[in-house]
């Protein structure tokens, strides 16, 4: 889709639809709406007046045209409280705005939405975009019959012409990371059958060589030679070969790692031989999604281009119960050399990803955040609107919080408790990969605490959020995408000081 900006003025520009926004409890309209609502000859303020339309959060109303505009169709989408609108409520409204009138056959749409509200219009032309280029998002490759709707293929933002140029670098930002979230939500949504450990290491190839990043794809004998014996040791059961991604982007001119993303990719996790119930499983073919988040939010970072040193690793292997698998009571060892008691097998994330932070720290990151699809407990504990967090470091989760808000994304901090540790007191190993039923989001965090020493480490359990079970603003049924925005911009807020 072709999204541009052009000088104008909205009631002369000939788009399928124009859309304009309308807040609630508006007595009196102004602006462009209310250029719009004369041309059309009062529809708008009778419609207000009639109490058809009240401006909700949301709320949508289309009106014809019927050729007192050059477009076609006008679509009103109401933002709520003036007071709260915000870049993430207006990314809402608008992904809601345009499925319905790509639902209704519009092919081109027009706006001057983004000077509505008191946030800077750079914000919120961004959001706009955000909002269209998610919201629109849909996952078809294995449909062989066509959509019930068709596509929008243009959308334009109408300004003045002194701010094309700052509106052309926000629809430029908005796009890189609305693409490299959808990048994201389309490796998680592809069944596992394609999207294995070694198509995971492909299509980090593919980004590697587009946007010019360094790659390094380790295989089994690397992993073994480096002692990763606990993410071999979740491999055992599968016929798929791990693969452990790690994507290289530099900022700066120096040897650091100033900040190390580490995102859990079990490409399909049945549990192993802790076999899980059969109630949902094939959501598990999204169990790779913080590796999807680290890898698309290098992506995006290859092209904003910020000062600073940043690896993305991705730890990737099938969880499966085959001949071979890893058997409750087993032993392995990890890089770091602490032994583990596998007391669960469907428990293998935090296995893979204490390899996986091990290694990080090998490779010398001061700072690490991980990104897992850790806990079903997570997600019993926050719902799916809220990821869960953890850390050694309270400025570092602050500051993935407040990224986290900038992009919509609502992170609760969780806490790390030293009687936690207890549990995971083995009889025969330094730790087991398990503790309580109670607080099982906690003690994942705590197993995992094992792996990163003293260094500024958040830990982020995606469980609750990594899918969506309808469309609900710019999120579309099934994977969202979650944390490749935050990440963006927790990067960005990074290099600010
Ligand atoms: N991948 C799951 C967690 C999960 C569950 C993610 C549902 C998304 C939706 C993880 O590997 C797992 O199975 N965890 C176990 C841990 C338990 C065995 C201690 C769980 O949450 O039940
Ligand atoms: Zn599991
Ligand atoms: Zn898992």
């Amino acid at each position: 889709m072709e999204i541009e900006a052009i000088a104008g003025n909205i009631i002369e520009v000939k788009a399928g639809a124009i859309l304009i926004g309308l807040f609630e409890d508006t007595e009196h309209l102004e602006g462009d709406i209310a250029a719009v609502d004369q041309a059309l000859g009062g529809a708008i303020s009778e419609m207000l007046k009639q109490r058809e339309i009240k401006g909700k959060f949301k709320e949508l109303s289309l009106v014809h045209s019927l050729g007192k505009l050059p477009s076609t169709r006008v679509a009103i989408v109401g933002l709520g409280k003036r007071q709260e609108l915000s870049p993430d409520r207006m990314r809402q409204a608008i992904a809601e705005a345009c499925r319905l009138l790509r639902l209704k056959g519009t092919d081109n749409i027009a706006t001057t939405i983004f000077r509505l509200g008191d946030t800077n219009p750079e914000d919120t032309v961004q959001a706009v975009v955000e909002g269209v280029l998610l919201g629109l998002y849909s996952f078809r490759r294995h449909m062989t019959t066509p959509a019930e709707y068709g596509e929008i293929s243009r959308f334009l933002i109408v300004g003045g012409e002194s701010e094309l140029a700052t509106m052309e670098q926000s629809i430029w930002k908005g796009k890189v990371i609305a693409e490299a979230t959808n990048r994201g939500r389309d490796m998680v949504n592809e069944p596992a059958n394609i999207m294995t450990p070694t198509r995971v290491a492909q299509e980090s190839a593919e980004l590697a060589k587009t946007y010019r990043l360094e790659l390094e794809v380790l295989e089994e004998k690397e992993m073994q030679e480096l002692g990763m014996g606990a993410l071999l040791g979740v491999n055992q059961g599968s016929h798929q070969p791990p693969r452990f991604i790690v994507l290289k982007y530099q900022g700066l001119n120096t040897d650091e790692v100033d900040l190390a993303l580490v995102g859990k990719g079990v490409t399909f996790d049945s549990g192993g031989i802790s076999l899980k119930p059969q109630e949902k499983m094939e959501e598990m073919k999204g169990d790779m999604s913080g590796a999807a988040a680290v890898i698309a939010a290098m992506s995006a970072l290859a092209q904003l281009k910020p000062k600073l040193n940043i690896i993305a690793l991705a730890p990737c292997t099938e969880n499966l119960p085959g001949g071979g698998a890893v058997k409750p009571g087993d032993v392995l060892k990890a890089m770091n050399g602490k032994t583990i008691e596998i007391i669960n097998t469907d428990a293998e994330g935090r296995l893979i990803l204490a390899d996986a932070l091990s290694y990080a720290i090998k490779l010398g990151a001061k700072k690490i955040v991980d990104v897992a699809t850790l806990t079903g407990a997570c997600h019993i504990a926050l719902g799916d609107g809220c990821s869960g967090a953890f850390t050694n470091n309270q400025e570092l989760l602050n500051k993935v919080i407040s990224a986290g808000k900038e992009a919509g994304e609502f992170i609760w901090q969780l806490p790390l408790y030293e009687e936690i540790k207890e549990q995971l007191k083995s009889d025969i190993a330094d730790m087991k990969n398990v503790g309580s039923r109670y607080g099982g989001a906690i003690s994942a965090a705590q197993f995992l605490a094992e792996y990163v020493d003293d260094i500024p480490w958040v830990h982020l359990d995606i469980a609750g959020t990594f899918v969506s079970e309808k469309d609900r603003g710019y999120l579309v049924k099934g994977a969202t995408g979650v944390m490749v925005r935050t990440l963006v911009n927790l990067t960005l807020s990074l290099t600010k000081n």
